[in-house]
């Protein structure tokens, strides 16, 4: 079967550019949120993702019709549009029991040949299968910040996942344009195994008045030649998500010295400095751009 129709749930920072990706494979792409200020904001991202891509095609002397990417893009308030997908790609807040619920009702209305991923950055996977009453159908597919530029995408299967939907997911993955690996069901499956405990250190070397956030930076950029360096990435992640992402790990294995909780993220999402999209977290933002 191929995936010709593809449901993405939250249209957030990371649904935006899924729901976009899938649609410039060539997929019809139905997003869901739950309020329509909410869809209306993702909708709004792609089409400046959109225009962007346009105008840097036209710069390179290639083809690139954003209109045709956008009509195969619809979006809807309602889970009973999904019914019908051959995909359904969930990428709502981070937050486990919130995530089982949604597959769980999603079991009850998508086709039960449909397919089922989530894009949790750090959740067990073979858990939201559980509920979903199609385990064999179900795999992580985690797609990198943002979206649109970042090429890989993480296919994470678990010991209940069909390997024809496996394949299935990869191809989707390469669909998207982007190359997919394949891993097990492990926290943080590749990435964010290595990437999010390094990004805590960095905060434990910034508390401890080691360096400055500034300093710690720029040393990341210019001696690992990182694109950002940690902090900036948290802002560029989001501070809730990242701690959402420790503290479920912390709760998890909480004798596993990898996984600490900073108290300066804590206290920084306590007051609502949550990165780029609050304008504020480690550094100022305006729009997409660090001030
Ligand atoms: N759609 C279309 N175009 C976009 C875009 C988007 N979403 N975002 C940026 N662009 C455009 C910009 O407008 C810019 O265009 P111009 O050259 O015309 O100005 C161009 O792409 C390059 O963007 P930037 O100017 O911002 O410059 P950059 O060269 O620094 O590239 C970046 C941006 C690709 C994000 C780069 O900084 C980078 O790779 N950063 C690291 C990102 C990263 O590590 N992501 C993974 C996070 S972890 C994760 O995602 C997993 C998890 O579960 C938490
Ligand atoms: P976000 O807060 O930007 O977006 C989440 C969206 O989901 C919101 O618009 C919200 O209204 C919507 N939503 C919440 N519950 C919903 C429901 N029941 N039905 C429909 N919509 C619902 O979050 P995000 O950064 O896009 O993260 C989404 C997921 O992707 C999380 O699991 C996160 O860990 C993961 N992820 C995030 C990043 C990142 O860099 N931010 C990278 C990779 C993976």
């Amino acid at each position: 079967m191929a995936i010709r129709k593809v449901g993405v749930i939250g249209a957030g920072l990371m649904g935006h550019g899924i729901a976009q990706v899938a649609a410039q494979g060539g997929c019809e792409v139905i997003v869901c949120e739950t309020q329509q200020g909410f869809l209306d904001k993702g909708l709004e991202r792609i089409d400046k993702s959109l225009a962007k891509l346009a105008e840097k095609a036209k710069e390179k002397g290639q083809t690139f019709d954003p209109a045709a990417v956008r009509a195969r893009i619809r979006g809807t308030l309602a889970k009973a549009d999904l019914a019908d997908c051959d995909l359904v790609v969930e990428a709502i807040v981070e937050d486990l029991e919130v995530k089982k619920a949604l597959f769980a009702e999603l079991g009850k209305i998508v086709k039960k040949d449909g397919i089922f991923a989530s894009n949790t950055s750090s959740f067990p996977i073979s858990e939201m299968a559980a509920v979903s009453g199609r385990a064999d159908r179900f795999v992580g597919l985690h797609f990198f910040n943002p979206v649109q530029l970042m090429k890989l995408v993480e296919v994470v299967r678990t010991d209940k996942t069909n390997e024809d939907v496996v394949a299935q997911a990869r191809a989707f993955g390469e669909a998207c344009g982007k190359s997919p690996i394949t891993c097990k069901d492990t926290p943080g499956f590749v990435v964010n195994r290595l990437l999010v405990p390094y990004m805590a250190e960095a905060m434990k070397l910034a508390e401890r008045g080691d360096a400055s956030i500034q300093d710690i930076d720029v040393a990341m950029k210019l001696g690992c030649g990182y694109p950002m360096g940690p902090f900036e990435l948290t802002d560029y992640v989001g501070l809730d998500t990242t701690l959402s992402i420790l503290q479920g790990w912390v709760k998890r294995y909480p004798n596993d010295p990898a996984f600490g909780i900073p108290k300066l993220l804590e206290a920084q999402v306590k007051e609502g400095k949550l990165g780029r999209k609050s304008g504020q977290g480690f550094y100022t933002w305006q729009g997409d751009k660090r001030v």
